[in-house]
């Protein structure tokens, strides 16, 4: 991958850094984001000395935050000219009903939301690499969700559950997955959706409650490690054999189906527009 630039959100830690490593050892040049600069700094150490590769570096964002994600987008369009690799990976499962500062409910403000208006804010400098590819971290978790109330993003009328906004947030992941990858196609520019597997990460420890802690480390032991995890994401970032094949969903690098409504086109169309009114900007096909 000698040449090209590659973007992974949430490449400081879990599923990200290890996809981080392996496309650093390709050749690529890597940009990972965070959302703490800290962290950043400790997984580029990692990323350059597990690689051999020092064209590592980093950008701050918070996805749950609008005004984050407009503040990095200009940064990465300054320092990717071209971006031939969008990794949308970063992710979190919250326990309890929280809001983000955009009054948005965590995980589908961060998982979804976030991704979505970064994505389509730099879109221009991946059209600039010509044949990019975009792949965006989904799981399994989204099949528990069959509908999308999008009059009740909140959970104002529907009682909240972790498991359940976590699962609908991953559902959103391949609904953006789908219309983007129409949208894109004139491009030349593919976008797939990854069930990584169950991976020993700690993405259920940090903003979890006790019991769903508890669950997770009695199953980490019996979870793939994040190398194995990250295998999926690699094959759609750099392998000649995905080269081309657009609007899937992934799971050990293979095409799966995912659940019935989820593939359906009217269903990702609503959740398009549902999204540029959150974020307050049109982005036209
Ligand atoms: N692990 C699994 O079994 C599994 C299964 C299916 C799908 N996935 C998906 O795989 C992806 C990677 O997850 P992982 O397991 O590797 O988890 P992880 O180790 O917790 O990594 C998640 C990354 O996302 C970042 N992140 C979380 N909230 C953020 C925010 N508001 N702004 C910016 N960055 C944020 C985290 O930053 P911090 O380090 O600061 O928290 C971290 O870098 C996620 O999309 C997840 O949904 C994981």
């Amino acid at each position: 991958m000698k040449g090209k630039t590659v973007v992974i959100t949430g490449g400081n830690a879990g599923i990200g850094k290890a996809t981080a490593i392996a496309l650093a050892k390709k050749g690529a040049e890597i940009v990972i984001t965070s959302r703490s600069e800290d962290k950043a700094k400790t997984a580029i150490a990692e990323i350059k000395s597990a690689s051999g590769n020092e064209a590592v570096s980093y950008v701050l964002v918070d996805l749950s935050s609008q005004k984050s994600v407009r503040k990095a987008a200009e940064e990465l369009k300054s320092k990717c000219p071209q971006i031939d690799v969008l990794v949308n990976n970063a992710g979190c499962y919250v326990s309890e009903l929280q809001l983000t500062g955009d009054g948005l409910e965590m995980q589908f403000g961060t998982n979804h939301i976030g991704h979505f208006l970064l994505t389509n804010l730099i879109l221009d400098n991946i059209k600039a690499a010509g044949k990019a590819r975009i792949v965006n971290l989904s799981s399994i978790a989204h099949k528990s969700t069959r509908e999308l109330n999008l009059d009740d993003i909140n959970y104002e009328k529907d009682e909240y559950g972790g498991w359940k906004a976590y699962s609908r947030s991953k559902y959103c992941n391949i609904l953006f997955t789908k219309e983007l990858a129409k949208r894109l196609e004139k491009d030349g520019i593919t976008v797939n959706a990854v069930h990584p597997g169950g991976v020993r990460t700690e993405i259920a420890e940090k903003n979890a409650n006790w019991f769903t802690k508890l669950g997770w480390i009695v199953m980490k032991p019996f979870m793939i490690t994040v190398e194995k995890g990250a295998a999926t994401s690699i094959h759609l970032a750099s392998s000649p054999e995905a080269e081309g094949v657009t609007g899937h969903y992934w799971v050990r690098s293979k095409q799966e189906w995912s659940n019935k409504p989820s593939q359906d086109p009217e269903n990702a169309k609503a959740l398009w527009k549902k999204s540029e009114e959150l974020v307050g900007q049109v982005f036209p096909a």
